[in-house]
Formats: structure tokens, C-alpha cells, sequence
């Protein structure tokens, strides 16, 4: 039988939603929520950079917390232990999108294909949010495997994230292409095409491609539903 196709779902912003973590931080922080929420997910994404830079790690727990920290204290605002506690423990009770429950439901009717997960998040952080989410576990059993990158302590975009990835799924680099990345972050969709991997970027509120860090690096394809995911993937093959 042919080897299976290795479809890898970005977690945060493609699977998990995090706007009830936004919905909460507003019952501390009243209208300031909304500003500080957007700010809170691009520092944490731009300390997973700047430590890929400065070839430090830190667990992304700790980054998500530090960056809320900075972002609060941006907006003039501060939380104590208890609240900050609490935002991080509403991690693992993301919600899904919507459209994530039918997409793998088709994806599990295809057994050519062979689904994980592949987040920035420590394996705890990663395996918490999956199997404590209300909405995703009851679809874990799909994922055959929880990729994460603190065994190589290097965050996405990094080539070494990816490697990883390909290592852990028994791909050689002449095989990149064999993998898929699903993402909703554009940053990944790039990281992934950088090294050679096959990317569908989730384009849910029909915004249209911008990115324009390496213009070439375009996504394979575009979904505004992951449920056209397996039909591109299929049709690929
Ligand atoms: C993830 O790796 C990038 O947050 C995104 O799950």
C-alpha cells in the first residue's frame, strides 16, 4: 500500500479558537480587551521569533504568559496571579471553529490520509488544549500523533520546526513535499513552503493572501473552509 499523506493542523488560530480567552480578559479589563487580546498574540508570536534569533528557548506556556504581561502592562493594565492563572488555565477549554468538527469527520472517512497535530506548544500545553477541549476531544482520537517543537526548541518558522516534523513522520528532506501544512497563521504557510512542504492557508474571513515577507512563497493552496481540505489534498495526489 502507498505511504500514507501526512497532513499537519497548525492548533492556535486553525483548530482552536482563542476568542473566549479574549471574552475573559474582559470581565478583568472591560473595553481594553479587544486591543490588549490582539497585542497579547503578536507579542507572543514575535518572542517565539526573537528567541529563534537570539537562539534561545523558553516553553511557549512561558512565552504566552510573558507576553501578556507586555502587552497588559502596554495598555497600562496589570492582572494579578490568580487572573493571569486563570487566563492560561483557558488554554486547555479552547472552542473549535466551526467549520474544524466536519472537516475531520471527512478526514477521518479518508484512510490514505494521515492527520497530526504540529504546534509551536509544549507537549503538556498542546496535549491539554486537545484532549480538555470541549469541541476537539472528541476528535482526538483522529490525530495520529501531537508534533511539538520543544524537542528541537526551535518555534515555527524555523527550518528546523519543520525538520522536525518530517523526522518524526519518517520523511527524508528529499520528501518535503510530501507533507502538508494546515494553517490559518500565514508566518507558517511561508515557514512551511520555505523548506519545500506542501501548505493550505485557512483563509475563513476571506481576506486574501498579503503576506509578502519572501513574495514567492506563496501557500499551495487556499481554503475558506477547512472542510475543502481534504478535496485539495485529495486532488493532489
Ligand atoms: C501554533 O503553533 C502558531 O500558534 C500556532 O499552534
Amino acid at each position: 500500500m502507498a505511504d500514507k499523506t501526512i497532513v499537519a493542523f497548525d492548533l492556535y488560530g486553525t483548530l482552536l479558537s482563542t476568542e473566549s480567552i479574549a471574552k475573559q480578559l474582559e470581565t478583568y479589563i472591560g473595553t481594553k480587551a479587544e486591543a490588549v487580546s490582539a497585542l497579547w498574540r503578536r507579542y507572543q508570536l514575535e518572542y517565539t521569533w526573537r528567541l529563534n534569533s537570539m537562539e534561545r528557548y523558553e516553553d511557549f506556556s512561558i512565552v504566552t504568559k510573558n507576553a501578556l504581561v507586555h502587552a497588559l502592562a502596554e495598555h497600562g493594565e496589570q492582572l494579578n496571579d490568580n487572573n493571569i492563572t486563570a487566563l492560561m488555565e483557558a488554554y486547555d477549554h479552547l472552542s473549535t471553529f466551526p467549520d474544524v468538527k466536519p472537516a475531520l469527520i471527512r478526514l477521518s472517512a479518508d484512510a490514505s490520509i494521515q492527520p497530526v497535530v504540529f504546534s509551536n506548544g509544549s507537549k503538556t500545553m498542546v496535549s491539554n488544549s486537545v484532549l480538555r477541549s470541549q469541541d476537539l476531544s472528541m476528535h482526538a482520537s483522529i490525530f495520529q500523533d501531537l508534533i511539538t517543537v520543544d524537542e528541537v526548541q526551535r518555534y515555527k518558522p524555523s527550518p528546523a520546526s519543520y525538520n522536525h516534523l518530517a523526522t518524526q513522520m519518517g520523511k527524508q528532506e528529499s520528501q518535503m513535499d510530501q507533507m502538508w501544512l494546515i494553517s490559518g497563521n500565514p508566518f507558517d504557510v511561508v515557514g512551511a513552503r520555505s523548506v519545500g512542504m506542501q501548505a493550505i492557508w485557512v483563509d475563513r474571513v476571506n481576506k486574501g493572501w498579503q503576506d509578502a515577507v519572501a513574495p514567492e512563497l506563496r501557500p499551495s493552496a487556499i481554503v475558506h473552509s477547512l472542510e475543502q481540505v481534504v478535496l485539495v489534498v485529495q486532488g493532489r495526489r
